[in-house]
């Protein structure tokens, strides 16, 4: 049986454009794929579509083999997290809570009630709050759990927001541009960090890496997918897509319109 989440021939059209043409793909259930491709690729679309965002015009999706037809408010429940361009953290909780609430839906009685003061077990939050003091642990900002998301730098905003996505203790983990807003040394460390997400000890977690910083992707995955006007160009392991000239004629065309940043 195919492990891992694969897309089948996907085509996504907005009016007369065709943002996806007939892609195809698999994240390896162990592994990190890298999605990659100039301005107007249709990386996001893709990302839309594996989070239920987008519904394809033709084409499916599937998960360890089984037909998949995401949900956004379903996805933790298949074991598929993700992040989104910002951080989208909730400005009036602290950071623990806001860890917490990625993993509500493993709580019977629901942290969100407890938050509006509605009866709730303290078993099951004492639970939630172990546990996401455990990731932000393991992510090294436990320090910063009892503040306000707004007073802290960026790169640790976001750390929290992925603490978020992997409270959930997802199987995949979806990530749109995590790179972005970020400098150079805070970037090695997220390198390191996504890297290791595969051989995470108990909840290993694969990696569909949604991004335009070509030096994060070539260190941290294992296969790359190249789109570029809503087209495969090109796949392989990171040495194949450096080496590959339809991938470097890409980049460059958009360079010379002047579209890529
Ligand atoms: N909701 C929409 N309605 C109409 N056109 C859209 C919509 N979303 C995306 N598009 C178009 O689809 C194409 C793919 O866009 P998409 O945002 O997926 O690209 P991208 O690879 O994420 O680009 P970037 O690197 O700029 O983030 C673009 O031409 C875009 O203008
Ligand atoms: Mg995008």
């Amino acid at each position: 049986m195919e492990q891992g989440l694969a897309l089948h021939q996907v085509r996504v059209r907005f009016g007369g454009l065709t943002a996806l043409d007939d892609v195809s793909l698999r994240v390896p259930a162990t592994g990190v794929l890298g999605v990659i491709g100039p301005n107007g690729a249709g990386k996001t679309t893709l990302f839309n579509v594996v989070c239920g965002f987008v519904t394809p015009e033709s084409g499916s999706l599937t998960l360890d083999g089984r037909p998949l037809r995401p949900r956004p408010h379903r996805l933790n429940r298949l074991g598929i997290a993700r992040t989104l361009q910002g951080t989208g953290l909730f400005p009036g909780l602290t950071v623990l809570e806001n860890v917490m609430t990625g993993a509500t839906h493993t709580a019977r009685a629901g942290f969100l009630s407890a938050l509006f003061g509605l009866p709730r077990s303290d078993r099951d939050e004492r639970r939630l709050r172990r546990h996401a003091l455990a990731v932000l642990d393991e992510l090294g900002i436990a320090g910063h759990a009892d503040a306000a998301p707004a007073t802290l730098p960026f790169a640790v905003r976001q750390r929290v927001a992925l603490a978020r996505a992997l409270a959930a203790r997802p199987r995949l983990l979806l990530l749109d541009e995590p790179a972005g807003g970020l400098g150079a040394e805070d970037i090695d460390d997220l390198a390191e960090l996504v890297r290791g997400l595969p051989r995470r000890d108990p909840d290993p977690c694969a990696v569909l890496l949604v991004e335009h910083h070509m030096d994060l992707v070539m260190a941290v995955c294992d296969e790359v997918t190249v789109l570029d006007f809503g087209k495969v160009i090109a796949s392989g392991t990171p040495e194949q897509i450096r080496d590959d000239p339809a991938v470097t004629d890409a980049y460059l065309g958009a360079a010379v319109d002047g579209s890529a940043t």
